[in-house]
């Protein structure tokens, strides 16, 4: 019992750390993959309905509940339409997710759960593509 106990403690630790490491590789793999043809009303508008109209409705300023609003919101601190089609990088609606945005602006959702790479993938993506209503 007592020496017997050791060889298994040992296959059950390398079994732990192969599935985690397994896991950790599909992540990884998952959050790669280059998405293309990303839908406004699909995947976009569906996102930003569970992370972001409870503090972004309908009210002036920045308001993520449709198209067009989301195309009309203008940043206080970004000071520039948060949608720049063609460009993520230069739009504030992408600059938000990521975990140090620019110009003093905390990481949306304010307090998380934060988006998931593929989310912000998605996004980011819909942007570069040009921002279509799709
Ligand atoms: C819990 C409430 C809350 C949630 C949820 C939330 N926000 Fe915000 N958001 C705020 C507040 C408060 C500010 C103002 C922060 C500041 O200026 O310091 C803000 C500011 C912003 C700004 C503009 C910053 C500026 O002034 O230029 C953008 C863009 C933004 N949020 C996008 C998002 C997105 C996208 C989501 C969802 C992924 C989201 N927010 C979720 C509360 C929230």
């Amino acid at each position: 019992m007592k020496f017997g106990l050791f060889p298994s403690l040992a296959i059950l630790l390398l079994l732990l750390v192969y599935s985690v490491t397994g896991c950790m590789t599909n992540v990884e793999e998952l959050s790669g993959i280059t998405q293309q043809d990303v839908s406004y009303s699909k995947a976009i508008q569906p996102i930003l309905n569970q992370y972001c109209v409870s503090c972004h409705g309908t009210q002036a300023g920045v308001a993520l509940n449709d198209y067009p609003s989301l195309m009309a919101s203008v940043g206080n601190k970004w000071n520039n339409q948060i949608v720049v089609p063609g460009s993520a990088t230069a739009s504030g609606l992408y600059d938000v997710l990521t975990s140090s945005p620019q110009k003093q602006i905390p990481q949306m959702p304010i307090g998380g759960p934060y988006l998931t790479g593929d989310e912000i993938e998605a996004i980011k993506a819909w942007i570069n593509e040009g921002a279509n209503d799709n």
